[in-house]
């Protein structure tokens, strides 16, 4: 969908959406299509790009928070039913855009510890299904897509390995980005099965101020613990808000805005899923290369935030 046809439906323009964002276009999934349909199209490209059966996976990570269901089941769980994947268990984590970053530092928790040799993480969102269409300050953000990887233990000829992660929350801001009707604060009225708490709220300019301080002290934290400095980061694939979020942040730490890679401007935000579908995206177009040192920066509601670095 661009944005001349959102402009059709409410007051907006493709100059504001693209000079304020970054983005020209979202994709939408037809209706019926839910949160574990995309995730069952990605998981099956993740399984088959590593040469893994759906059966040696020991846990299934989905991060999403548009679930098929609100709460129960797990979607997760409906994904390891598609997949015939039987030894595995399941789960959702629910950190919101975060979710790819948590899910990666969850999946190596997992597997140092010898809990699992074999993790398939999946961000997987509908947003489309949760946003208030007639809202012109949220609604021109989100897009719907899904991601995944295969994470598994050891080393590949290349030393792709996941080296650290940080992770953050500041729930203070929790109702900064925030769907706060359906659950049990405050329920659903049988009598009034819509309200406007059921979409998606936010406040734009308090997550826009959070977003370019995550950013920075996510990389910061990375690349200090570690003895890196910047210039030994071949890539930053920051989840994909805005453009003008990820310019902000570069600038004000002094990085060179050329090695965040964007493409906003074709998905707008997937939230759980820009991360892996961007870096799906730099595999597969050769912008990443086997042995490269990568950056991931997430951050959204919760509010939470952070990152992981990895060799790819
Ligand atoms: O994963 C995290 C998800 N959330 C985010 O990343 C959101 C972070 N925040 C942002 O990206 C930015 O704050 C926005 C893109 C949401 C808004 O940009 P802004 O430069 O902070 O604009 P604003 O909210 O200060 O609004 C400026 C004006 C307002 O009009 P007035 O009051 O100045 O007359 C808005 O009503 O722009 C208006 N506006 C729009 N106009 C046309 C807000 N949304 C739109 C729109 N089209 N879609």
């Amino acid at each position: 969908m661009s944005n001349d046809e959102l402009a059709q439906i409410v007051d907006t323009s493709d100059e504001w959406i693209y000079s304020h964002t970054g983005i020209r276009y979202r994709h939408i999934a037809d209706q019926g299509v839910a949160a574990s349909d995309l995730a069952v199209e990605a998981a099956r490209a993740a399984l088959q790009g590593a040469g893994v059966e759906a059966g040696q996976i020991d846990l299934i990570l989905l991060a999403t928070s548009t679930p098929d269901y609100p709460g129960l089941p797990a979607t997760a769980c409906i994904v390891q039913d598609r997949l015939e994947a039987v030894n595995a268990a399941a789960m959702d984590l629910v950190a919101a855009c975060t979710g790819f970053v948590y899910g990666l530092q969850t999946a190596r928790a997992f597997i140092e510890s010898g809990s699992a040799d074999t993790v398939l993480l999946i961000g997987s969102e509908v947003y489309s299904q949760i946003i208030n269409w007639k809202d012109r300050n949220s609604c021109v953000l989100f897009g719907d897509g899904a991601g995944a990887a295969v994470i598994a233990a050891g080393q590949t000829a290349a030393g792709s390995r996941i080296i650290d992660g940080a992770l953050y929350s500041r729930g203070q801001g929790a109702e900064a980005l925030a769907r706060l009707t359906g659950g049990s604060r405050n329920p659903l009225a049988a009598d009034q099965p819509t309200t406007p708490g059921c979409y998606l709220s936010m406040d734009g300019r308090r997550v826009y101020n959070f977003a370019v301080a995550a950013i920075v002290e996510t990389i910061q934290t990375l690349l200090q613990r570690n003895g890196l400095s910047f210039d030994d980061i071949d890539w930053v694939v920051p989840h994909q808000a805005n453009v003008r979020i990820i310019d902000a942040a570069a600038r004000r730490a002094g990085f060179d805005p050329a090695r965040f890679y964007t493409n906003i401007a074709e998905y707008a935000n997937t939230s759980a899923a820009s991360i892996p579908i961007a870096l799906d995206e730099m595999s597969r177009n050769g912008a990443i290369a086997r042995g490269q040192t990568v950056i991931t920066v997430g951050f959204g509601s919760g509010l939470t935030y952070g990152g992981n670095l990895i060799v790819w």
